[in-house]
């Protein structure tokens, strides 16, 4: 059965109809054309789908759609600045080599997203404990963490302290 939603994707208001069981990943994917948003596993446990939904990463292969109404969603492609360019994010990734075939980069860098944007400085071991939800096939987990130790540290530096409840 159809539904019409209304959402806002990388804050640009869509509105369609989708199938009740459609999954978000499938409609950002193959329908709003959001290549960044991967499909591997599709049972929610490579991490590979990951987008934020109001701020909050979760995987996009196991949330309906449906679910989206009037929710902000956010993918790669909006993290780009108004000339095209790269976000810090995503440029530490780069700089620090934590891209090999780049299939797992995507749902990281917006689980980078989510942690950056909490404000709290992270241990290395708790940044690694908060992308266990991530499989990287080509297991270049060491770089993938210093890039994201090198965001959190930068955002914490620039904000100078942390975020009350973040
Ligand atoms: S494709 Fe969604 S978690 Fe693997
Ligand atoms: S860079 Fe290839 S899967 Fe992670």
């Amino acid at each position: 059965m159809l539904k019409l939603i209304k959402m806002t994707v990388n804050e640009k208001p869509v509105e369609l109809a989708v199938d009740e069981r459609e999954s978000l990943l499938e409609t950002l994917r193959e329908r709003l054309g959001l290549t960044s948003v991967k499909k591997g596993c599709e049972v929610g446990e490579c991490g590979a789908c990951t987008v934020l939904v109001d701020g909050e990463a979760i995987d996009s292969c196991i949330y309906l759609t449906v679910w989206a109404e009037n929710r902000h969603i956010l993918t790669v492609e909006g993290l780009r600045g108004p000339n095209g360019e790269l976000s810090p994010i995503q440029r530490a990734f780069i700089e620090e080599a934590a891209v090999q075939c780049g299939f797992c980069t995507p749902g990281l860098i917006m689980t980078a997203v989510e942690i950056v944007g909490s404000g709290k400085r992270y241990t290395r071991e708790e940044l690694r404990r908060l992308i266990a939800g991530h499989l990287c096939r080509c297991t270049g987990y060491q770089n993938i963490l210093n890039a994201m130790e090198r965001i959190v540290e930068e955002t914490y530096k620039t904000v100078g302290k942390e975020i009350p409840g973040g």
